[in-house]
């Protein structure tokens, strides 16, 4: 089996102050606001968990999952429901909590169908966001890093269901 040491991209440190941040600013903009927020499965687990604690104002929270990977680092063009919301969001102030926004496509879709069921607002929060390979325009309101063209693991992110525990956000280097 192939071995991979994996380089430090985002310190533990550098995400945690940069959450810290992103959780000031969500308290302040939901000013006497209640929010439901979607964490996307799987990727979003532990920035979820981490800004939700960050944020100071009443809410819900509700799990998603979609995928578009499969097992590799191409997206595959179509985004699938794995999962959905349990909740009616009807009227509801909606934080999308996501990893990262790759192509868009993921939150260009996950946006359409929520826009359907009539929310009031609907934010996005991404820890990540890789701008080179944007393909579909995505309004991103609470941004962690804008990271480079580069397949990041760590932090809740995966390559092939592995490496999500890592507490920093890492690269793949073969071989060393
Ligand atoms: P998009 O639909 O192309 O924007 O891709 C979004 C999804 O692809 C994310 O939620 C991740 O699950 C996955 N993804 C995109 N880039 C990476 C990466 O560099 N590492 C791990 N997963 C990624």
């Amino acid at each position: 089996m192939e071995m991979y040491t994996p380089e430090v991209m985002i310190s533990e440190e550098e995400i945690a102050l940069r959450i810290e941040a992103l959780g000031q600013a969500i308290t302040r903009d939901f000013d006497g606001e209640e929010l439901v927020v979607i964490c996307v499965l799987k990727g979003a687990f532990i920035f979820c968990s981490d800004l939700i604690k960050k944020i100071n104002r009443p809410m819900t929270l509700e799990f998603i999952s979609l995928s578009s990977y499969g097992e590799g680092t191409q997206s595959s063009g179509n985004v699938r429901l794995d999962m959905d919301i349990t909740c009616n969001v009807e009227g509801k102030n909606v934080l999308i909590v996501e990893d990262i926004v790759d192509t868009g496509l993921t939150i260009k879709t996950l946006m359409a169908m929520l826009a359907l069921r009539g929310p009031k607002d609907v934010r996005l929060a991404s820890l990540l966001y890789k701008p080179s390979k944007l393909k579909h325009k995505v309004k991103i309101d609470y941004l962690g890093f804008e990271i480079e063209d580069k397949f990041v693991i760590g932090y809740g992110l995966d390559y092939a269901g592995r490496y999500r525990e890592l507490p920093y956000i890492g690269v793949l280097n073969a071989g060393n």
